[in-house]
C-alpha cells in the first residue's frame, strides 16, 4: 500500500522541523532529486536510448568520456543551476568549477558531483550511478576554487542515486542514511529503508585484484587472510565482489556490511588512489559513517582529509567498522614494523636505516 507512506519531500519537511535553517537545503536536494529522476529515465532506455556510446573527448581526469557522462551531466548543471540555491558546482567531468549563469541568484550552497558514477558499465547493462555532496558557501562573493576545498566533516548533505533494477536514492543530511526507491508510476521517491545500518562485521571484500602487484604491503595482508579463509588466521571463509561501481559496491554494504577498497597503490605513482575525494569519497564517507560504518584512507579518515585540489584523488577504505579498523591497524603495524617481528632492528620505526617509503 503506498498511499500515506513518507516520499522524500514529506521526509525533508519532518527533517526541517528537526533543523528550521534547513529549508534551502531541501530545496536544493529535491532539484538534484529531480534530475536524477531523469538521469533515471534516460540510462534505463538503455540500447534504445539515443546516448549510447563513447565520445572522442577525455575529461580533466585524462578519461575517455561516454556519451551519457556528458549528457547526465548537462542534466544535473541544467536542473539545478537556476534555482537560487547554488553559489556554484564541481563536477567529475568539469576541469573548473560551474559559475552560476548571470541571469540567475546566487545561495549559499556548493554542490559536487560525479554525475555518472561507473560508467563503464553503462554499455553492458550492469548498475550505475551519480554520486553527491553538498557544502556550505558563507560568503555572498562567487566562490572561487579555493572555496570547494573543504574536508569531508563540512558536508552539510550527502548522497547517491542508483540505476539498477530499480532506482534509488540515499541521502543523509547529518542525521542517519536513509534510502528512497522510485516508484516509476507515481514519480515520487518514497522512503524504505529509514536508518540504515551497517553491521560492524562482515565476510565480504571488495577490490580489484588486477591491481594485486601494485598494492601495498598492509593491503596485500589483509586480501591475502581473507582468501585463505577457514585455513588461515581468520578461521571462516569469506566472499568476494568486484563490480566496477562505487554506487553499486556502497550500496550492498549500506543493505548487508561488507568492505570496499580501492587503496593507494604503487601503479601511477602521481595518484594516490583511484577515486576522487570532493564527490566520490567525501559523500559516500559521509553516509557509510552515518549509516554506523568507518571511511578510511587506511591512515585515517576521509573526511577529515583537507583538499588541495578540486579533482584530488584519495585512498578509500570503507564499510564495516570492525574490518576497516583491522586495515587501518594493519596500515600502522606495516609502519611501526610491528607486522615484521623477524626484521632486523636496523630497519624498524627508531632505525635511520628505514628503508620503506611508506
Ligand atoms: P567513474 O565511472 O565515475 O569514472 O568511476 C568509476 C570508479 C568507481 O565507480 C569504481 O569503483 C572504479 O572506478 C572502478 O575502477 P576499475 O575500473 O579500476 O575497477
Ligand atoms: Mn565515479
Ligand atoms: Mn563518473
Amino acid at each position: 500500500m503506498l498511499y500515506g507512506r513518507t516520499t522524500l519531500s514529506k521526509f525533508l519537511i519532518q527533517q526541517q522541523r528537526a533543523d528550521k535553517s534547513a529549508g534551502d537545503l531541501s530545496a536544493l536536494l529535491i532539484d538534484v532529486a529531480a534530475a536524477i529522476k531523469g538521469i533515471s529515465a534516460m540510462v534505463s532506455k538503455g540500447a534504445l536510448g539515443e546516448h549510447q556510446g563513447t565520445l572522442e573527448t577525455q575529461n580533466v581526469q585524462g578519461e575517455t568520456q561516454k556519451k551519457l557522462d556528458v549528457v547526465t551531466n548537462d542534466i544535473m548543471l541544467r536542473q539545478c543551476e537556476w534555482g537560487g540555491l547554488l553559489a556554484g558546482m564541481v563536477s567529475e567531468e568539469l576541469d573548473q568549477p560551474f559559475v552560476i549563469p548571470g541571469g540567475y541568484s546566487r545561495g549559499p550552497y556548493l554542490l559536487c558531483f560525479d554525475p555518472l558514477d561507473g560508467s563503464s558499465n553503462i554499455d553492458v547493462n550492469v548498475a550505475v550511478g551519480t554520486i553527491f555532496s553538498v557544502l556550505k558557501h558563507a560568503e555572498r562573493k562567487p566562490p572561487q576554487t579555493a572555496a570547494y576545498l573543504q574536508p569531508g566533516d563540512r558536508q552539510v548533505a550527502a548522497g547517491y542515486a542508483i540505476y539498477g533494477p530499480a532506482t534509488m536514492l540515499v541521502i543523509s543530511v547529518g542525521r542517519g542514511t536513509h534510502g528512497f526507491t522510485l516508484d516509476r508510476e507515481t514519480g515520487n521517491f518514497v522512503l524504505t529503508h529509514p536508518d540504515l545500518t551497517i553491521p560492524a562485521d562482515t565476510g565480504e571484500f571488495a577490490i580489484n585484484v588486477s591491481n594485486e602487484r601494485f598494492w601495498e604491503p598492509p593491503i596485500t595482508r589483509y586480501v591475502g587472510e581473507c582468501k585463505a579463509g577457514r585455513s588461515g588466521i581468520r578461521e571462516r571463509d569469506f566472499n568476494m565482489r568486484w563490480i566496477a561501481s562505487m554506487v553499486a559496491e556502497v550500496h550492498r554494504i549500506l543493505m548487508r556490511g561488507g568492505v570496499f577498497m580501492y587503496p593507494r597503490d604503487t601503479k601511477d605513482p602521481s595518484k594516490p588512489g583511484r577515486l576522487r575525494l570532493l564527490y566520490e569519497a567525501n559523500p559516500m564517507a559521509m553516509l557509510i559513517e552515518q549509516a554506523g560504518g568507518c571511511a578510511s584512507t587506511g591512515r585515517g579518515r576521509i573526511c577529515e582529509v583537507a583538499p588541495t585540489d578540486i579533482h584530488q584523488r584519495t585512498p578509500v577504505v570503507l564499510g564495516s567498522r570492525n574490518e576497516v579498523e583491522r586495515i587501518e591497524r594493519y596500515h600502522r603495524e606495516y609502519e611501526s614494523g610491528a607486522d615484521r617481528p623477524f626484521v632486523s632492528p636496523l630497519f624498524n620505526e627508531r632505525s635511520l636505516y628505514r628503508s620503506e617509503v611508506t
